[in-house]
């Protein structure tokens, strides 16, 4: 196989800013058909893109023998539903965040996949960011536990369809897991305990479930990591900032665009400044291509997806019940 043929299920404002963009630009990969419950939406994306045909049948796309690989785009609540029924017909699958929106989902996600031999990745992308990356390479040159600190703010719309339960599954799961599998990435040990506290700070007539949170987690090394979500959040700010401090050293990232490091032994401070954020959207599907053309592991495959969905799950939770939630290496083996 030269190129990975995709199908692309969901042609929505993610899709259309992010994923088909960046298949466009990929050799790696093409894209042959889309699909949309919406066929007007889905025709249009194929016109621009010269795919093949558009679709509102997800069962015709998966049963193209042309298609090697699907995109799943959708809503949450699609997510677990259409990558079993993906896995069930032999295509590859890159899946956005969540992998599901409950443990069960997410079981049956891995069972589907496991049984078909497919390659699975779920859109955390952030831990692809160059400048992740090369804060991993700085700490990978001086082990120790550490003191981690993320912060994601926005006005995020009360009237969003993530906020329903049984749609969107919430903020923490729908888009905190983002940044579980982040501090996962950054410490080299399994996260043991996680606490948070919150509540809902959006409209409560329209938001009835926890839309913010400062989330704790612990890890089995010592390192403790936070993040600040927040959704009642300033448009004038920066979303995103990543603070890593450990053994006398500390690494700033802003908003996935600069990286900071200071107290480095070797290199002393430092600065790289990136021409445009970069939050690793790019390289998570050029990887999934490699996996599927040459057996390269995936990135973000079952373990890593359901980690950081489980550490969402046990966020929810401790909002629900005020403690402090215990996690083992075990829960998310699946
Ligand atoms: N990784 C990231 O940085 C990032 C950022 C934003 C959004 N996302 C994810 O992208 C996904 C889509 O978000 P969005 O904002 O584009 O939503 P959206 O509502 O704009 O688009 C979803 C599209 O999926 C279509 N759809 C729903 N069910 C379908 C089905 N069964 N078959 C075919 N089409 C179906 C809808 O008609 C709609 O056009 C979500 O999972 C979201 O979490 C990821």
């Amino acid at each position: 196989m030269q190129q990975v043929r995709v199908g692309l299920i969901g042609c929505g404002s993610f899709a259309r800013g992010m994923h088909v963009p960046n298949i466009l630009k990929n050799p790696k990969l093409t894209l042959v058909a889309t699909c949309d419950l919406d066929l007007q939406l889905a025709s249009r994306v194929a016109q621009e893109v010269g795919a093949r045909y558009a679709t509102s049948d997800v069962a015709q796309l998966l049963g193209d023998p042309e298609i090697d690989a699907v995109f799943i785009v959708t809503r949450h609540d699609g997510h677990a539903p259409l990558s079993v029924q993906a896995a069930r017909t032999g295509k590859h699958i890159l899946c956005e965040k969540p992998m599901g929106l409950n443990r069960d989902e997410c079981r049956q996600v891995a069972q589907a996949v496991r049984e078909a031999g497919v390659v699975y990745t779920v859109g955390y992308n952030r831990g692809l960011s160059p400048l992740v990356l090369k804060a991993k390479e700085i700490m990978a040159a001086h082990p120790g536990k550490k003191m981690l600190y993320h912060r994601i703010q926005a006005p995020f719309p009360a009237d969003s369809w993530t906020h329903d339960p049984a749609v969107g599954g919430g903020r923490f799961v729908g888009e905190g897991c983002h940044i579980f599998d982040l501090f996962c990435r950054l410490v080299d040990a399994p996260p043991v305990s996680v606490y948070a506290a919150g509540g809902t700070f959006l409209d409560p007539v329209r938001v009835h479930i926890p839309d913010s949170a400062n989330v704790t987690i612990g890890f089995a090394d010592g390192s403790v990591a936070t993040t600040l979500i927040a959704s009642d959040g300033c448009a004038d700010f920066p979303k995103e900032a990543t603070e890593v401090y450990w053994a006398g050293k500390a690494i700033y990232i802003d908003n996935f665009t600069t990286l900071s490091y200071h107290g480095v032994v070797d290199n002393g401070e430092g600065r790289i400044v990136l021409k445009a954020g970069d939050k690793g959207h790019r390289l998570e599907i050029d990887q999934f291509a490699d996996a599927v053309l040459t057996g390269a592991p995936a990135p973000n495959g079952l373990v890593a997806a359901y980690r950081a969905a489980l550490i969402s799950y046990l966020v929810n939770e401790s909002l629900a019940s005020g403690q402090a939630l215990t996690i083992n290496p075990q829960d998310y083996q699946l």
